[in-house]
């Protein structure tokens, strides 16, 4: 069989990995890929000309190569409507439709779904008008939240602790715009939410529409620094499971979160299928609410979950395609290495503002059966008239560059594998954090 996985990220890279270990699996297609992707080159084809915008072109390419089974890594694509693409031509794809990726696309109709099934989450308010944002600040005070309702690669929210900062985080988002968000066709608009307390963890399922499969669950670090300090970032590290979700935690969000979503999207005619990733916020009592869903796996979470994943992924994303989730989990459901995993994510200096690229990467450490690197923001360079002397040169391309992944018998000794390959790697600039999983290992 043949699979394609769309994008070119650390989370596509586990995909494709983990895909290609599954028995009826020859080649796994990575578009576009990246240097990780590459590298792998055993089992894994990049497709360097098909950027994840052409949807038409990765079509062609699945109906041309008899894919078997097309798995879609980020948002953008199936805000785009890829899966709705895909289906028309009769081409097997696992996703969201862009109806149903609104739940991540669309911050505003994501709040009024939640509203509308008394899904737990913080109270909002949507604006277009900076006047009655701002009014709306000035009546309920700080600690207050301010979001862009788009697409903004996780850095479209400001928790703002002071009013100032909430006025100035409106004045951005509904003009200057200085952190690129991509708005949907209603033009800007923000959502503004009470500031909920507690301790996060992403809770990530499996869903062909009816039948949802619970992922492992994860945490990551959003912030650049230790100590979860400093600016947002799409995540510096990961790991797996979180402690914090307790068995019932765990039972509650699924009752309360997870299964009203799927019966909600079922019952509004946009049935979700794909990986639906429930973001939560968990207060001291252990009730979660949810602070946003996204339509897809989280980068890096993916890396940790299916470094842990023991069931073939490629039977459980094809029974998802077709409908038929409901034989994996008559079946058992899925199984899980019980060791701890662990990422720590390397960024390329000047991220997350400016990212700098173009940094030669050294010291990779090979592949062991509880030590893989998956990549991100690097590219294999063709070495031709290089420094590299005609041997291709690894590089950096992007933000985040590597995720180090670990397995070990708890959070220290995964940690411990992770940062001592780490501190082999080098490029220049490289930013790291050393206390990834510090509040599993407080507890
Ligand atoms: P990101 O979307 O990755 O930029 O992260 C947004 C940050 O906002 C996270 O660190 C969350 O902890 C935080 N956040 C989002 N919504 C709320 C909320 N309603 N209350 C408290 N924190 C929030
Ligand atoms: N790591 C958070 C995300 O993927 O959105």
């Amino acid at each position: 069989m043949r699979v394609l996985v769309i994008g070119n990220g650390g989370r596509e890279h586990a995909l494709a990995w983990r895909l290609a270990a599954c028995a009826r699996v020859q080649t796994v297609f990575v578009a576009p890929g990246n240097g990780g992707t590459a590298l792998d080159a055993g089992a894994l084809k990049n497709l360097p000309n098909l950027p994840m915008g052409r949807t038409e072109a990765l079509a062609d390419f699945a109906a041309a190569e008899k894919i078997a089974l097309t798995v879609v890594g980020p948002e953008a694509p199936l805000a785009a409507g890829v899966v709705d693409l895909f289906r028309a031509r009769g081409l097997p794809i696992f996703g969201p439709t862009k109806a149903a990726a609104q739940l991540e696309s669309s911050k505003a109709f994501a709040k009024a779904f939640m509203q509308r099934h008394g899904i737990p989450t913080a109270r909002h308010a949507t604006f277009a008008d900076a006047a009655l944002a701002h009014a709306h600040v000035d009546q309920h005070g700080a600690p207050i939240v301010i979001k862009a309702d788009g697409l903004a690669a996780g850095k479209g929210v400001v928790v703002a602790m002071t009013a100032a900062e909430a006025h100035a985080a409106i004045d951005d988002m509904l003009g200057a715009n200085t952190l690129g968000v991509a708005y949907n066709a209603e033009g800007a608009r923000v959502v503004i939410e009470e500031f909920m307390a507690g301790e996060e963890a992403s809770f990530i399922v499996i869903a062909d529409g009816r039948t949802v499969l619970p992922l492992a669950t994860s945490q990551d670090h959003k912030r650049i620094g230790e100590g979860d300090t400093g600016p947002n970032t799409g995540g510096m590290g990961a790991y797996s499971p979180a402690p914090v979700v307790t068995p019932d935690v765990h039972a509650r969000v699924m009752k309360e979160i997870i299964r009203p979503t799927l019966d909600g999207m079922a019952a509004e005619g946009m049935p979700f299928t794909g990986f639906l990733y429930a973001w939560l916020m968990i207060d001291a009592q252990g009730r979660a609410r949810t602070v946003e869903f996204n339509c897809r796996l989280g980068d890096p979470e993916a890396q940790v979950i299916l470094m842990r994943l023991k069931s073939d992924l490629f039977e459980v994303l094809l029974h998802a395609a077709q409908g038929t989730l409901e034989q994996v989990e008559k079946g058992g459901g899925l199984e899980w290495d019980r060791r701890t995993a662990l990422g720590i994510v390397m960024a390329s200096a000047g991220y997350p503002v400016r990212p700098r690229t173009g940094d030669a990467i050294s010291g990779l450490p090979a592949d062991e059966p509880d030590l893989k690197v998956f990549h991100a923001g690097s590219a294999l360079q063709d070495g031709e008239g290089t420094a590299a002397g005609g041997a291709r040169a690894l590089v950096t391309s992007g933000g985040r560059v590597l995720c180090v992944t670990a397995l070990g018998d708890n959070v220290r000794e995964a940690q411990g594998r992770a940062l001592a390959a780490v501190r082999e790697i080098r490029f220049p600039g490289a930013q790291w954090r050393g206390d990834i999983g510090h509040r599993a290992l407080k507890s």
